[in-house]
């Protein structure tokens, strides 16, 4: 789709760009005078009456994209009326099929460029407010207990406010399934490696110890840790990284993935390594994740006052304007590469291994 092309109403404002995984596109399209975000999936595709191929894969085609529909819209319903729209949640707007394929619109947000590096940079006040703004965001997805299931920089939007400070949205909710309801086969996972928990990473390789009820809202917890601990030192937590390419992976072998870093509050530091457990009942709600980030003293952000106290004390609610996005920088770049159960081995082996090379023996086929 190019410039100019009107899609179901909505005028194309530039040409679509592939986003990181290559599983959508996406742009700014224009209705009734406001401008919006549009993503085009790139699969499944709508079988046409005039499109080629057998009535058997016409018929199969189908009922995937049923399937597709009922999830988009099950989502859709669940967060828009139990739970209210989140302020920070960028919510789906309009979903419908044009031609062959689905699209997908939200809000337009604007974004600008913020590396890991640079977020780990900002003052403590304001790296906990992202972290706020992130577990905000994420309850309200949990209380319609859906699981996000792909928490990862490039899924969180970095705004800046009128005061200067830097707030966060969470997008791409896409790939997301109801608690202890993941995609029954394992190939329809999407996700990234790096932020896979100990009990997603089983699954996928359809370990017998692992049932579909062990796959919950925890397991956003796991990747959430791994997502703060990013944005507050610019790094993953420390595991043998010799040994092991992803955080999920080492923990499955028993290591334990440890944030030491003497800046931080002590609260701080438990809740994220109590985040990171391997026992996902062990982990904390995303609702007691912000209940002690919120009594976290760290002043106000866009103040010095109270930066890096060890105490603990109520401060300032959430503020949500402005404009900004995270991106990946150096330091984790090879670990965000978005892979899929469907990831080659060509391409895992760019991402420094994977988990079929680390002896788990999953197999990934091509698509
Ligand atoms: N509402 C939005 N406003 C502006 N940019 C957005 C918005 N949503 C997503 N993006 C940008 O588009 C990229 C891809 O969107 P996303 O929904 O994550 O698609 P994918 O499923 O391909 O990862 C994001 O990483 C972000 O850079
Ligand atoms: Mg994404």
């Amino acid at each position: 789709m190019l410039k100019g092309e009107n899609i179901n109403g909505y005028v194309v404002l530039q040409d679509f760009t592939t986003a990181g995984g290559g599983l959508s596109k996406w742009t700014f399209a224009k209705k009734s005078g406001k401008v919006y975000f549009l993503k085009e999936f790139l699969s499944p595709k709508y079988p046409t009456p005039d499109a080629p191929g057998s009535e058997k894969s016409k018929q199969r085609k189908l009922k995937e994209c049923q399937k597709f529909e009922e999830h988009h819209y099950s989502v859709m319903t669940q967060i828009n009326e139990k739970c209210g729209i989140g302020g920070n949640l960028v919510f789906t707007l309009d979903f419908f099929r044009h031609k062959t394929k689905y699209y997908k619109v939200t809000e337009k947000i604007d974004v600008a460029s913020l590396t890991i590096t640079e977020i780990a940079t900002l003052p403590l006040s304001n790296r906990v407010l992202i972290l706020k703004t992130i577990a905000h965001s994420l309850n309200v997805l949990h209380n319609a207990q859906i699981v996000h299931g792909d928490l990862k920089p490039d899924n969180v939007l970095i705004k800046r406010s009128k005061t200067g400070n830097y707030t966060a949205k969470l997008i791409d909710f896409d790939n997301s399934y109801f608690s202890e309801h993941p995609p029954e086969i394992t190939e329809d996972v999407v996700g990234d490696m790096a932020f896979y928990s100990p009990e997603l990473a089983l699954y996928i390789k359809e370990d017998a110890s692992v049932k579909p009820g062990h796959l919950t809202v925890k397991s956003d917890i796991f990747a959430l840790g791994l997502l703060y601990t990013l944005y507050l030192t610019g790094r993953f937590p420390i595991f043998n990284q010799e040994k092991y390419t992803y955080a999920g992976i080492a923990v499955i072998n028993d290591e334990t993935l440890t944030l030491v870093d003497d800046t931080l509050p002590d609260a701080l530091v438990a809740l994220i390594n109590q985040m990171l457990s391997k026992d996902f009942k062990k982990r904390p709600s995303v609702g007691e994740v912000f209940q002690v980030l919120k009594m976290m003293d760290v002043g106000k952000p866009g103040t010095e006052t109270g930066e890096g106290k060890k105490t603990t004390k109520k401060t300032t609610g959430l503020s949500l304007k402005g404009n900004l996005i995270a991106k990946k920088d150096g330091t984790t770049t090879r670990s965000t590469k978005k892979v899929t159960k469907k990831t080659t081995d060509a391409s895992s082996k760019a991402t420094g291994g994977g988990l079929r090379g680390k002896g788990l023996g999953i197999s990934k086929k091509k698509e």
